[in-house]
């Protein structure tokens, strides 16, 4: 792994959008994208930039069940304002918090991956060392699920929501091989609510218990931490 170290979320925001740069600058085209306030300056960058996506396709990880892209708590919502608004792609996908069919959905889902595999994927952490929403435990071959958030999660991604009953309890993830396939990965932390996370997923086992400490396992990961995320190193 790849770790670069800066000094908070405004700098690693330009590393993120120089990684962008690259890989789209060698022909990449198919971007996996992450939601939470993490990858936000990297957004940012890459909306005052003048980077064109418009021949692109973009995948993101997860949405919750039970809510529609017109739901300001969804993640098809934030990605909308965040980044499609300002950088549309020729194609977007999310997965479907309204589908029905929930087995369906998941099987259509990973069609898609399939059909588009990633040449760069972006990702945040949970506290828990989570990436996209698959919560310890889950299986390192695991592909597209609907996953039962744990508490933990439900309590941090509470303070989007005006009330925490309000936080779904279900989500669709993209499973930990598909994220795994990814051409290359950056994952992005900050604040020392992270550094337990990341100390365990640079330092640590690589086990199921910690998702993210798999990225030791990929053969072209990046890590931007800043100082605080860095300091349990
Ligand atoms: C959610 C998302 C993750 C994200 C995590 C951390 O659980 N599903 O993809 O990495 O939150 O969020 P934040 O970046 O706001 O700390």
């Amino acid at each position: 792994m790849n770790v670069i170290v800066v000094k908070n979320a405004q700098e690693g925001g330009k590393e993120g959008y120089q990684i962008f740069r690259q890989v789209k600058d060698r022909g990449g085209k198919v971007f996996g994208l992450a939601t939470g306030s993490t990858p936000l300056t990297t957004y940012q960058e890459l909306c005052n930039s003048d980077i064109d996506f418009s021949d692109c396709t973009s995948i993101n990880l997860d949405e919750y069940v039970g809510l529609g892209p017109n739901n300001d708590q969804s993640y098809a919502y934030f990605m909308k304002q965040n980044l499609f608004n300002q950088k549309p792609f020729a194609k977007s996908y999310i997965p479907n918090g309204l589908a029905q069919d929930i087995a369906e959905e998941v099987a259509h889902y990973d069609q898609i991956i399939a059909d588009h595999p990633v040449d760069l994927q972006i990702l945040g952490i949970g506290r828990n060392g989570h990436i996209g929403f698959n919560e310890p435990g889950t299986p390192f071959d695991s592909t597209t699920h609907e996953v039962h958030l744990t508490p933990s999660t439900i309590e941090a991604n509470s303070r989007f929501f005006d009330n925490p009953d309000e936080v779904p309890r279900y989500a669709l993830s993209m499973g930990m091989a598909s994220i795994m396939k990814a051409k290359h990965i950056l994952l992005e932390a900050y604040g020392d609510a992270k550094a337990d996370a990341i100390a365990k997923t640079i330092e640590g086992p690589v086990t199921e218990e910690v998702p993210a400490s798999i990225l030791q396992k990929h053969s072209d990961a990046t890590l931007i931490i800043d100082e605080a995320a860095a300091s349990k190193l």
